[in-house]
């Protein structure tokens, strides 16, 4: 499998053209409030206090560490990212809808996680899979060692991962979104999984209704870790009480986003969960 990291052409004058490809993918994949609901109350319910210092982890644009900072006076924001130009997009469109304060407690970086060397965090977060760009057993528990150094004495590691039936081949899923003044069709694109390394090629695609298309907006290379093998690398790693986080379904069938912490999960196509590992 070879992998095209350049950013996707389209013509100017085309919907696609114009369009951000940066807020089309906060506005189809991310839910910062939802992720921040989550991450804040179980931070509570485990530590049974609230936590202060947020390190977001392959941060994107930040919208996570925005999401932060408004929720609480005491909270602070680390967001880490090695690229320039998403912090730099970060910085220019989602600070501008924080108070002075809020932005006081917010610190862009720009950084290799495995290097960047913060105040110790009470959570860290590293949402979408991004971890997964890690391929092996020893750059993953490499990764989780330097998060569990990092991290405050009662600190907490959050995660998320998918899987099901489904994300062990190529597929397409597509939804359609009409959000903040953009109306456009999403499409995840699973294009190739090697069952040899579990090395998983996946796309994210842009389509407009003047029939103009993102192609390749997003492409990620990463390796499809299971659960269980995601687990033993954090206890592998030091980290204890590994808990995984699963949901429910709402009366139309869909997923319900609440989370809900178990031992046994479901057989099925598709799902989404979340991790925790605490220190
Ligand atoms: C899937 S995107 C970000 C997703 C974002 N966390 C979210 O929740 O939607 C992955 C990000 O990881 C960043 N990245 C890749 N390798 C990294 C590294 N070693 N250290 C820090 N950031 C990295 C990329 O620049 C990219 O912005």
């Amino acid at each position: 499998m070879t992998v095209n990291k350049s950013k996707p052409v389209v013509e100017s004058d085309t919907l696609a053209g114009q369009a951000d490809r940066h807020k089309l993918y906060e506005l189809s994949v991310q839910c910062a409030e939802a992720e921040i609901d989550f991450v804040d109350v179980t931070y509570q319910s485990i530590r049974r206090r609230t936590a202060r210092l947020l390190r977001e982890d392959f941060c994107g644009t930040g919208n996570v560490s925005c999401e932060w900072v408004k929720r609480r006076k005491a909270n602070r924001a680390l967001a880490i990212d090695i690229d320039a130009e998403v912090l730099h997009w970060g910085r220019m469109h989602n600070c501008p809808s924080l108070t002075p304060a809020q932005l006081k407690r917010l610190e862009f970086i720009q950084a290799d996680v495995l290097k960047a060397d913060t105040q110790p965090p009470d959570i860290v977060a590293a949402m979408n899979f991004s971890y997964w760009l890690f391929k092996d057993r020893k750059q993953l528990k490499k990764y989780f060692r330097r998060i569990r150094k990092i991290l405050a004495a009662d600190g907490i590691l959050f995660l998320d991962a998918y899987g099901g039936y489904d994300s062990f081949r190529p597929i397409v899923e597509e939804r359609e979104i009409d959000a903040d003044g953009w109306l456009f069709k999403y499409t995840w694109e699973q294009e190739a999984y090697d069952p040899i390394t579990g090395r998983l090629i996946c796309n994210i695609h842009f389509d407009f209704p003047d029939g103009s298309r993102m192609e390749r907006a997003f492409r990620y290379d990463w390796r499809l870790w299971t659960l269980p093998e995601i687990r033993e690398l954090l206890s592998e790693a030091g980290f204890s009480n590994v808990q995984v986080y699963w949901q429910g379904w709402d009366d139309d069938g869909e997923p319900d986003g609440d989370f809900q912490p178990v031992d046994e999960g479901e057989a099925e196509a598709g799902w989404i969960c979340y991790l925790t590992a605490e220190k």
